[in-house]
């Protein structure tokens, strides 16, 4: 038994890297810090996509699409939460295997999470802009303005930081339901299904709830010791692969020092970071447990003024990329997923003769 079959290799992928012990990710031949810095989620979905569907058009062509794919998204002002949202807006798209499906499914991520935002804040949907980029008209749709250069990186940055990263619960629950044939909607829902959790995607909120309850330097020590004392974990710290610093959350550091106004905020991260780090290794020598992708999410998309309710489900509109590719290579290369288990239970009991 392998528990959480972290031991386990179940797939062979050209997708994604994720070196643990060097704290490395290449994505289809980048380094994430590289495609941090330069792409948009529209060159994320063409590189991770690239292969898998034969009508797939040139970059340029799929990202026209994939605005009028959101454009044409159905949408209604909703009291759900952001993630029942996307789930019930993603089981509206057709369940298919095809390149529209997987164009239908990324593009409506945005138009369901700023419906959703927006009617949390007792504000009507604002309709897609199809001429606009998806990081751009997510932005608007939220706050009813036009984003700034800056915020545009920013949100692209963070889109293209997550959009893929080896075999992680989320990915690999999209396998799963591929392999059976479901078809890439359910693979998608499969896939926010898992990441919605707190051990996953659903860890960047409750990182600033942390921050909120330390409040400021001077508090972090005695909150941190209280804390792990009670056997909690510090939501942004630990990896089940990563064994040294998340390569991701350099990255996102790196976006969020574009965006105004984050200086003290970054300050204040920083210093809480280092005395969980310090707290961290005291209690697990044995185990390094360094920052991971989350610590700094949770910073960028504050900075972008993004409700922390969202912020699953932005890591979901990104991560979708690889949740498609991932079942796509998993309907090419792979085969039906179906492992063993032993049987602990009681024996049959004897039939009275
Ligand atoms: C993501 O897999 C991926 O690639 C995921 C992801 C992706 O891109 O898809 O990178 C995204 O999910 C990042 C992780 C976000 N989650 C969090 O930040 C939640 C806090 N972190 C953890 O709960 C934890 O670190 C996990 C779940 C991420 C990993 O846990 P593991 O590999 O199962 O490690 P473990 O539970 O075996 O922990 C080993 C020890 C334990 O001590 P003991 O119980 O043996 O005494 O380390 C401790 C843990 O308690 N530990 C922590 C800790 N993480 C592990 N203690 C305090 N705080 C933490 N964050």
């Amino acid at each position: 038994m392998d528990a959480g079959l972290e031991h386990v290799l179940a797939a062979e992928t050209i997708l994604s890297d994720v070196n643990g012990a060097e704290g490395r990710l290449i994505i289809r031949g980048r380094k994430v810090e590289d495609l941090a810095a330069e792409a948009t989620h529209e060159d994320a979905a063409h590189l991770l996509w690239s292969g898998f569907f034969a009508d797939l058009p040139p970059a340029s062509a799929l990202a026209q699409r994939i605005g009028a794919a959101r454009a044409a998204t159905p949408y209604q002002a909703t009291d759900a939460d952001p993630v029942t949202a996307l789930r019930r807006g993603w089981a509206l798209v057709p369940d298919t295997e095809g390149l529209d499906t997987a164009i239908a499914l990324t593009a409506a991520a945005p138009v369901l999470i700023a419906a959703a935002a927006r009617a949390r804040m007792n504000l009507p949907p604002l309709a897609p802009d199809a001429t606009l980029s998806s990081a751009a008209d997510f932005l608007r749709m939220l706050h009813g303005r036009s984003a700034t250069p800056a915020e545009i990186r920013a949100l692209n940055a963070y889109l293209v930081t997550i959009c893929d990263h080896g075999l992680n619960a989320s990915t690999f629950a999209a396998r799963v339901v591929a392999s059976t044939r479901a078809g890439l909607a359910s693979a998608a829902i499969a896939g926010i299904s898992a990441l919605k959790g707190p051990l996953h995607g659903g860890a960047p909120g409750p990182v600033l709830d942390m921050l909120d309850a330390i409040a400021e330097p001077s508090q972090a020590e005695a909150w941190i010791d209280a804390a792990l004392t009670k056997g909690e974990r510090l939501m942004g710290f630990g990896h089940r692969i990563y064994r040294v610093r998340d390569p991701r959350a350099d990255a996102l550091k790196a976006a969020l020092a574009h965006l105004p106004s984050t200086a003290g905020r970054l300050a204040f991260a920083e210093a809480v970071e280092q005395t969980a780090l310090q707290k961290l290794r005291a209690r697990h020598p044995a185990r390094s447990l360094d920052i991971n992708v989350e610590f700094y999410t949770a910073l960028l998309l504050e900075a972008l003024g993004i409700p922390r309710t969202c912020f699953t489900t932005i890591f979901a509109w990104g991560r979708s990329l690889g949740w498609i590719a991932h079942a796509k290579e998993q309907i090419a290369t792979g085969r039906l997923v179906r492992p063993q288990s032993v049987y602990v239970g009681p024996s049959p009991i004897a039939r009275r003769a």
